[in-house]
């Protein structure tokens, strides 16, 4: 019976930071707003000219964690790559990470599932490697969010909250039970998903139609969020799912070393934290400098904890997700 382990994780950020003072500037913001309600003080995002793309970064975060994994690209079965924000419409960027890599001919995967892919990409590749088809996967999650927000006033309640950024780890095979992933758990609610969406472009929202037809008011290319409504399911759904992670492995709340959520807002996470009555060192947080990286939030601030020694052999580390879709999950790791 085989299960996986995380056996090297690597991060990067784009060098660029701008604060919310920098957007004060070029929009009707302030630093307290975005401080009080998101926890947010600064987020990275590419520059025009750098070679940073969705894809890019992935890569650098990728050699990162191949490295500190004493794996040879060469030996990576494959790849799971989670983004909402792709470099291309089509296709996916884990094939553009297969060539910059130079990985041989591995299938190459993409993930979608927004805030929560990072999760899912995990649990596709415990999967792949539980049943012993692979051993060795490569699992990234990055965005470019900053290359298609509005930083308008118009876009404010959302551009504020979003940033750049990807993180990756290598899950490789193990056959010492009770060890690594120990469980994965994935949901999603359809009858939500335009409360945090982008329709286009898309084939329904296609650029020479969206020029001719669209009101200004109404410009289906920026993201959406219904805030409010997201916050209150949010609290709700990372609950339920950080329990039926604990529940089936028969853990109580205070045996959680480490709890990593999706940064998404502060504040979820301090709900979270102030409802499981959490410790300040059994939860790890770094949306202050980052803002909300979607799909790289739960690997950055994974790699970063682990940088930080926060997390060390044994521990009982659990990952929980929610986003646009509705989608959410978590994931029960032991050290
Ligand atoms: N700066 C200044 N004022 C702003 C900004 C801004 N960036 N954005 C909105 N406002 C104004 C609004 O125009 C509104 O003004 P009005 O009262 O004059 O009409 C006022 O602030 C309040 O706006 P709301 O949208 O009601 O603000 P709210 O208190 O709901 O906070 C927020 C917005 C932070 C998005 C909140 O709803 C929230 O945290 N939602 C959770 C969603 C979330 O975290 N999403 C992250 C991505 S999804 C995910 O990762 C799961």
């Amino acid at each position: 019976m085989y299960t996986s382990r995380i056996a090297g994780m690597g991060k990067y950020v784009p060098e660029n930071v701008v604060t919310n003072d920098d957007l004060a500037s070029i929009m009707d913001t302030n630093d307290a707003w975005i401080q009080e309600r998101t926890g947010i003080k600064e987020r990275r995002h590419i520059q025009k000219g750098d070679d940073n793309s969705t894809a890019t970064m992935g890569v650098k975060a990728a050699k990162i964690a191949l490295e500190r994994a004493g794996i040879s690209k060469d030996d990576v079965d494959l790849i799971v790559f989670a983004t909402l924000s792709p470099d291309y419409y089509f296709p996916g960027c884990g094939v553009q990470v297969q060539e910059l890599l130079d990985i041989h001919t591995c299938p190459a995967l993409d993930v979608r599932n927004q805030c929560s892919g990072f999760i899912y990409g995990l649990s596709v590749a415990d999967q792949f490697i539980k049943t012993g088809m692979y051993k060795n996967v490569l699992v990234i999650g990055s965005e470019n969010h900053s290359g298609g927000l509005d930083f308008t006033t118009r876009g404010r309640s959302v551009s504020v909250i979003f940033g750049d950024g990807a993180g990756a780890a290598i899950l490789t095979r193990s056959e010492k039970e009770g060890h690594g992933i120990l469980s994965t758990h994935l949901h999603s609610e359809g009858k939500h998903a335009l409360e945090l969406s982008l329709k286009g472009p898309s084939t329904e929202y296609w650029v020479p139609q969206i020029i001719e037809d669209d009101p200004q008011e109404d410009i289906p290319y920026y993201p959406y969020m219904n805030g409010q409504f997201v916050f209150k399911n949010a609290v709700v759904r990372f609950s339920e799912v950080i329990m039926e992670g604990l529940k089936t492995n028969n853990l109580q709340v205070s045996d959680i070393d480490m709890l990593i959520p999706h940064q998404a807002n502060l504040r979820i996470s301090q709900f979270i934290q102030k409802k499981f009555q959490l410790s300040d060192d059994q939860m790890y947080n770094n949306i202050q400098k980052y803002g909300n990286t979607t799909a790289a939030s739960i690997p950055i601030a994974l790699t970063e904890a682990w940088e930080e020694g926060k997390i060390k052999e044994g521990d009982t580390v659990v990952l929980a997700a929610f986003g646009s879709g509705f989608t959410w999950g978590s994931a029960v790791i032991k050290w």
